[in-house]
């Protein structure tokens, strides 16, 4: 099955990214395909509210002429979305609320194509303000009918440079249980 793995960190390898990947390796190993999106990189803008999606109901977002639409076809795609994102002043970034709002705005007026998908999240932080942020992201998931998998303890890690979280054994294997379950219920669904 389709894993859409979405970093909302301005680092492409950063602490977020090592993140996803510590869940992701697991996921691939057992088959799946994994697809990668670094938010930064795509320069999605943030949603500019202007309601064409609502009207035209195409599944595609109007507001602007960037990568939004690919990322749409690729969310819509998944079996299971990834959302990584470090805390910034105790939230989410920019980047990944730029994704949230526009493609779980897309899906809710269409055909709520994220409804049953698979979801799990993973903030890395330096110090503060991870379970908010955590707790922002699930909110996404749960208001879009996603299923959300946990874990041993919350998704959470902390390190502060580029590398750090590999040092935070415990979120290691806090996301190591967490793909186990991600796996378990892929297997479910199949
Ligand atoms: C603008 C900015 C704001 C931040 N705010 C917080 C914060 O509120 N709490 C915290 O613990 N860490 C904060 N951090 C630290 C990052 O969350 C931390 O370095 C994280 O590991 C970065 O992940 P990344 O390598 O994937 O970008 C902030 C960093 C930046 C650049």
């Amino acid at each position: 099955m389709r894993v859409l793995s979405v970093n909302g960190s301005p680092r492409p390898q950063g602490n977020t990214h090592l993140m996803l990947q510590r869940i992701c390796g697991h996921l691939s190993k057992a088959g799946h395909e994994i697809d990668e999106v670094c938010l930064e990189e795509m320069g999605i803008a943030p949603c500019r509210a202007c309601m064409v999606c609502a009207e035209v109901k195409d599944g595609q977002c109007h507001g602007h002429d960037d990568a939004c639409n690919g990322l749409l076809d690729r969310s819509r795609a998944a079996d299971v979305i990834l959302l990584g994102s470090p805390v910034y002043f105790g939230s989410v970034t920019g980047q990944i609320k730029a994704y949230m709002d526009r493609v779980g705005f897309v899906s809710r007026v269409t055909d709520q194509f994220l409804a049953r998908k698979i979801g799990a999240a993973v903030v890395p932080a330096r110090r503060a303000g991870e379970l908010f942020t955590f707790a922002q992201l699930n909110m996404w998931f749960l208001i879009n009918g996603m299923v959300v998998p946990g874990s041993t303890y919350w998704n959470v890690g902390h390190g502060l440079r580029e590398g750090e979280i590999a040092g935070d054994q415990e979120a290691m294997v806090t996301l190591d249980e967490l793909a186990k379950n991600i796996l378990w219920l892929l297997e479910k669904l199949r």
